[in-house]
C-alpha cells in the first residue's frame, strides 16, 4: 500500500511528530502536550494515524503500533468471553467490565475517571489492519487473535448503545459508530486465518448492522447522528471515506456530506456538532479531513482542496484538535481552559488526518503545493 508520496516541509513535520511521540511500545498517544491525554493511547485516534503513517511510507511504525494494540487484546480473550457470558445468559453485561477505551502508553487498563465503553476504536482497528495487510500477505498470527477477540466482541456487543467518537450520549446508538462496527466486522469476514465460524457470524452480524443503520440511521436522505435522530454529526463524513461503509456512489452518501456541509461547515473547516461547548465549540481539522476525503469520493475536487487549505491554516508547529476562531459556544471556552488547560495541540490524529487527506489528493494528480 506504499505510494509515492511527495511530502513538503509541513507534512514533514507532521510525520516527524508523530514519529517522535510514539511510545517505545508502539502507542501512539494522542497528545503529549495537553494534560488530560498525555500518557494515553486511544484505538480509535491511533488506529486513524496507523493508517495515515503507512500511506505515507512509515509501515514500520504502523506495524509497531499494531503489535502494541494485538498484544494488549490477545490478553482480553477470556475476558471477552466471559462478557458475551453474561449477555448469553440474558443480563446486560456491566459498562464496568467492557473493554476500555485508551490504554496508558504501556499498554495498561486504566479506566477510572474516563468515559469507558466506546466499541468505534475496536472497528476501526480491525479496519486499518485491513487496509495494512497487503492482499495475499498472511497476517502475523497474534494479529489473527486480536482479530478474533475483538472480532467476537463486535458480534456480540457491536450494537449495544455505548458513548460516541466525542465520548458522549452513552444511551444512543451513534451512526459512526455503528460504521465503525460494520467495517470492521467486514474485514474479520474476509480474513483468511480467522476462525470460519465467527468470519461466518461476521458476515451476518454486519449485514444486519447495516440494514439498522439503513433502516434507522437516515432522515430526509442523509445518516443521522444516532439512531432516530435527525441530526448529523461531523464525523458521519468518514463512513464515505475513508472507511467506505457507503459506496459513495449511493445517493446517501452526497446527501449526507451535503448535510454535513450545510449544518457544521464554515469556511471549509468543520464542527463536530450544533450544541457543541468543548473549548467553546471550535472546527476540527479531523472532520475537515474527513470531508475532504469524502467528497473526493464523490467528485468534488474543488470542496475538497477547500478543506485541505483550511486545514493548513492551523498549522502552527502541528495541527490542534480544534480551531478557536468562530466558536459555536464561546461563553464556555475558560471554564475548559481553567479545567485542562489550552487544548490539545498537536493532536496526533489532526496530524495523521490531514497526511491522509493530502496523500488521497495527490493520489488523484492534484499537484502539491509547498508553505512558504
Ligand atoms: C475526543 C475523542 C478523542 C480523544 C483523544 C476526545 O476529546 O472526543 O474523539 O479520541 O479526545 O484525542
Amino acid at each position: 500500500m506504499t505510494m509515492a508520496v511527495h511530502l513538503g516541509p509541513m507534512e514533514r513535520v507532521l510525520v516527524q511528530q508523530i514519529l517522535d511521540a510514539q511510545h517505545a511500545s508502539g502507542a501512539y498517544p494522542a497528545c503529549e502536550s495537553f494534560s488530560a491525554y498525555k500518557g494515553y493511547s486511544w484505538f480509535r485516534d491511533g488506529s486513524f494515524i496507523a493508517y495515515s503513517m503507512s500511506l505515507v511510507g512509515e509501515t514500520e511504525s504502523a506495524s509497531k503500533f499494531h503489535n502494541w494494540v494485538a498484544s494488549a487484546v490477545t490478553a482480553w480473550s477470556d475476558r471477552v468471553d466471559g462478557l458475551l457470558g453474561e449477555l448469553d445468559g440474558g443480563a446486560g453485561p456491566s459498562i464496568t467490565g467492557m473493554l476500555p477505551t485508551r490504554l496508558s502508553l504501556q499498554g495498561e487498563e486504566v479506566s477510572e475517571g474516563w468515559w469507558n465503553h466506546q466499541v468505534d476504536g475496536f472497528g476501526t482497528w480491525l479496519w486499518a489492519i485491513g487496509e495494512f495487510v497487503e492482499k495475499g500477505d498472511e497476517v502475523p498470527t497474534q494479529w489473527i487473535q486480536a482479530m478474533e477477540v475483538l472480532g467476537r466482541y463486535l458480534c456480540g456487543f457491536g450494537s449495544l448503545p455505548c458513548y460516541d467518537w466525542w465520548e458522549e450520549h452513552i444511551d444512543q446508538i451513534h451512526s459512526s459508530t455503528l460504521g465503525c462496527v460494520i467495517v470492521g466486522l467486514r474485514v474479520v469476514e474476509r480474513t483468511q486465518g480467522i476462525d470460519t465460524e465467527l468470519r461466518d457470524l461476521a458476515r451476518v452480524r454486519a449485514e444486519e448492522l447495516f440494514s439498522i443503520l439503513m433502516n434507522e440511521g437516515v432522515h430526509d436522505g442523509h445518516l443521522t447522528k444516532w439512531l432516530g435522530s435527525d441530526a448529523v454529526d461531523g464525523s458521519l463524513s468518514a463512513l464515505i471515506a475513508p472507511l467506505r461503509v457507503i459506496n459513495p456512489r449511493d445517493p446517501l452518501s452526497a446527501q449526507t456530506i451535503e448535510a454535513v456541509t450545510n449544518d457544521l461547515s464554515v469556511g471549509g473547516g468543520v464542527y463536530r456538532f450544533q450544541s457543541d461547548t468543548y473549548f467553546g465549540g471550535g472546527r476540527w481539522p479531523i472532520l475537515s479531513a474527513f470531508l475532504g476525503l469524502a467528497q473526493i469520493e464523490i467528485g468534488n475536487t474543488e470542496a475538497a482542496l477547500k478543506c485541505r487549505d483550511w486545514i493548513r491554516g492551523t498549522f502552527e508547529e502541528g495541527i490542534p484538535e480544534q480551531d478557536s476562531s468562530m466558536l459555536l459556544a464561546p461563553d464556555h471556552l475558560d471554564t475548559w481552559r481553567e479545567k485542562w488547560g489550552e487544548s490539545a495541540h498537536p493532536l496526533l490524529w489532526s496530524n495523521a488526518m490531514y497526511l491522509a487527506l493530502e496523500t488521497r489528493l495527490q493520489e488523484i494528480g492534484v499537484s502539491h503545493e509547498t508553505v512558504s
